[in-house]
């Protein structure tokens, strides 16, 4: 849930009429779970459905390989070459009936505008700065930001420089939102929350847009080219609790512990079956006796992913920034040979900046994914 906003001209009372110029403004309800869950209304100068030609697009599908034998998987996701633009161009690397993810490395900005049918996105900026529009506005991006955009969101992302972005993309097919335990019985964020309202950004809404629009809807992997005979940037105001936003991962206030914190203190967003947590830097626990490497774990219901983002991450070794690695369910990982004495009378903090996702069923890996797998990575915690 994001705080209740309000942008623009919206009348005083909702599902009234809104007289504009000749005539009145089209009240549009963006809304989840029937007409029951958070939602946002708003006003177009246009009819917001006047599609008058709609052609079949794209097949943008992952292509998931089964891997037998299954190993753990570090995933060189810097091997990739660029391709494509934000529309078309996002390579899938792990994914399950919940969640997507994979890799934008564009080589241009999209001409086209795009609204993802069937998940919620989340676009985290690795690299790259520009702006994304959206029918409630537009948004800064920069390097750090999380981008969120709910399920029906119409957009267009145009860096600066294409070539320098850097884009980890999450799809999530149930509504991606703040954990329910970081808020109040009101919906507000709590004092014991790691981030709070004011660093979470709306969009800013301009000047309304006119002329036609080309769309291109996903569902799941199939894109439907729609051809709009007004554009869906026609609005002259918003208000609700429903809307894209970003939230950059340094305003993540990280917690520590006279020994070591657990990753759900790190956790930033959830959907049904998936959470990500953000590692950022911070100080590691304080205890002499305490141990600052993560322990070894077994987590058994979960899938692992972690992103690399910066800075050094003792517990591995070989891994580096912009790569992937993937522990599977049932077996056990840890800090790899040699760590754990090597961190003996470090300083105790570390300037690590990650992103992690961990699902509640297993992950596929990709085609593409198995093409970049670091084939000493399984091993790498043997001594032989
Ligand atoms: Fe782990």
């Amino acid at each position: 849930m994001r705080s209740y906003r309000s942008q623009g001209i919206v009348p005083p009372k909702r599902h009234t009429l809104m007289a504009h110029g000749e005539g009145y403004l089209f009240e549009e309800l963006f809304g989840r779970h029937g007409f029951s869950g958070p939602s946002s209304l708003l006003y177009h100068q246009h009819l917001p459905e006047s599609q008058d030609r709609s052609t079949a697009g794209p097949d943008l599908s992952p292509r998931y390989r089964i891997e037998h034998p299954l190993r753990q998987g570090h995933l060189v996701a810097t091997a990739l070459e660029r391709t494509g633009t934000m529309a078309e161009g996002r390579q899938w690397l792990l994914g399950n009936e919940q969640v997507l993810l994979g890799i934008c490395l564009p080589v241009a900005n999209q001409a086209v505008l795009t609204v993802n049918g069937s998940a919620d996105e989340l676009l985290f900026l690795h690299e790259g700065r520009g702006v994304c529009r959206t029918q409630f506005g537009t948004l800064a991006i920069g390097p750090g930001d999380y981008l969120v955009l709910p399920r029906g969101t119409i957009s267009q992302l145009v860096f600066e420089d294409p070539m320098e972005a850097r884009v980890l993309c999450i799809e999530t097919a149930s509504m991606l939102d703040s954990p329910a335990r970081y808020r109040t019985r009101t919906g507000q964020l709590h004092e014991g929350a790691p981030y709070c309202e004011r660093d979470v950004h709306p969009p800013v809404l301009g000047p309304p847009e006119e002329g036609p629009a080309t769309v291109w809807l996903r569902r799941g992997g199939l894109v439907t080219i729609i051809e709009l005979e007004h554009h869906p940037f026609d609005v002259l105001g918003w208000d609700g609790s429903l809307y894209p936003y970003t939230f950059n991962i340094a305003d993540f206030e990280p917690l520590a512990g006279r020994v070591h914190v657990p990753p759900p203190f790190h956790q930033t967003f959830e959907a049904d079956g998936v959470v990500v947590c953000s590692f950022v830097p911070r100080q590691l626990d304080w205890d002499p006796e305490a141990n600052a490497l993560p322990y070894h774990h077994s987590n058994l219901d979960s899938d692992e992913v972690l992103y690399y983002v910066d800075g050094t991450y003792a517990a591995r070794r070989g891994v580096g920034r912009g790569s992937f690695t993937h522990h599977v369910m049932g077996l056990a990982h840890g800090p790899q040979p040699g760590a754990l004495e090597a961190s003996i009378g470090r300083e105790r903090r570390t300037d690590e900046v990650a992103v992690m996702l961990d699902t509640f069923a297993p992950l596929l890996r990709t085609e593409l994914a198995t093409t970049i797998l670091d084939p000493a990575y399984p091993s790498s915690w043997s001594t032989r």
